[in-house]
């Protein structure tokens, strides 16, 4: 039995127990398709390309930077150094960042960085010396690792590591009309059968997911953010709101819904301020 780390606060004792089994439990993710769908965006948002880009070159002639923040097992890092960024993947797990260095030595990139801290708490020193970065990604319902009063430090990690005027992109599973039914069933990892157990908790206000199998036993606490509540922590953490997409990322040819209508994924754009 793995012994369960997580706090209600934040998830990452939860990511450290699941790390072994996270590759194989999602292995239906599209990287490749994910970042070529998001990397529209770019052209798609106005200023955006502009802000990034002179020529193919960042803003002050180096080739722009992405930080792919809670990168995970770093299966998006290799798709976005192919559209041309010089890419830094953040975990706050050890485990999850050795699992990024096998996808990065796979895919024979030529330079990648990995860095292991929590974005809550990005160390200062680190920051003086990096603070460059002109785009950063956050893949797979980022502000659901947060509990409402963990989300504004989490997105003002995020802004600090973001030159003025750098953008942030986040996908995000809106706060459904009805809490979200209990689910008990398997989930296959690759052979192996984890018994999900889920319930939307009243008292903490988040859905408890309880992952258990011979050698796993945890809980995953996912928050679910109002669309107003998404916007003031935003705004809290020195970011505008530049627009909001719908996402349907199973639509190769169309995924993206402007507004965001009825969809039940969306895409935040957020663009730090200049003054901030
Ligand atoms: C839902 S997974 C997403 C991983 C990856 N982006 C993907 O698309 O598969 C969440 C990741 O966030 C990391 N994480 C959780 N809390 C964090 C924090 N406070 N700072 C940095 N990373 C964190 C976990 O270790 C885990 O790897």
């Amino acid at each position: 039995m793995t012994e369960n780390l997580s706090h209600p606060a934040d998830n990452i004792g939860f990511y450290r127990a699941f790390a072994h089994v996270y590759t194989a439990a999602y292995r239906d993710v599209d990287a490749d398709e994910t970042v070529r769908q998001w990397a529209q965006l770019l052209d798609r948002i106005e200023g955006m390309k502009e802000s990034l880009t002179d020529d193919g070159l960042g803003a002050d002639g180096r080739v722009p930077r992405l930080l792919d923040v809670a990168c995970g097992p770093g299966w998006h890092l290799p798709a976005w150094s192919a559209c041309g960024f010089d890419v830094w993947g953040l975990d706050v797990n050890p485990e999850m960042l050795s699992l990024a260095a096998g996808s990065i030595s796979r895919h024979q990139m030529s330079a990648a960085h990995l860095v292991l801290a929590d974005i809550r708490e990005v160390p200062t020193a680190y920051l003086e010396l990096h603070r460059r970065f002109d785009l950063a990604t956050a893949h797979f319902n980022f502000p659901h690792l947060f509990s409402r009063q963990e989300l504004v430090s989490a997105l003002s990690g995020v802004a600090a590591c973001l030159r003025p005027d750098g953008y942030f992109l986040f996908d995000f599973t809106p706060l459904p009309p009805t809490p979200p039914e209990p689910v008990d069933e398997f989930v296959d990892a690759g052979g192996q059968q984890l018994r999900l157990n889920g319930k939307f908790d009243d008292s903490l206000g988040c859905y408890v997911q309880h992952w258990s199998c011979q050698d796993l036993d945890t809980v995953e606490h996912y928050w679910f953010h109002g669309a107003n509540e998404m916007r003031e922590a935003i705004a809290s953490a020195g970011m505008n709101l530049k627009c909001v997409l719908g996402w349907h990322p199973e639509n190769h040819a169309a995924p993206w819904e402007s507004p965001s209508g009825t969809s039940h994924r969306a895409m935040y754009v957020c663009h730090r301020l200049l003054q901030s």
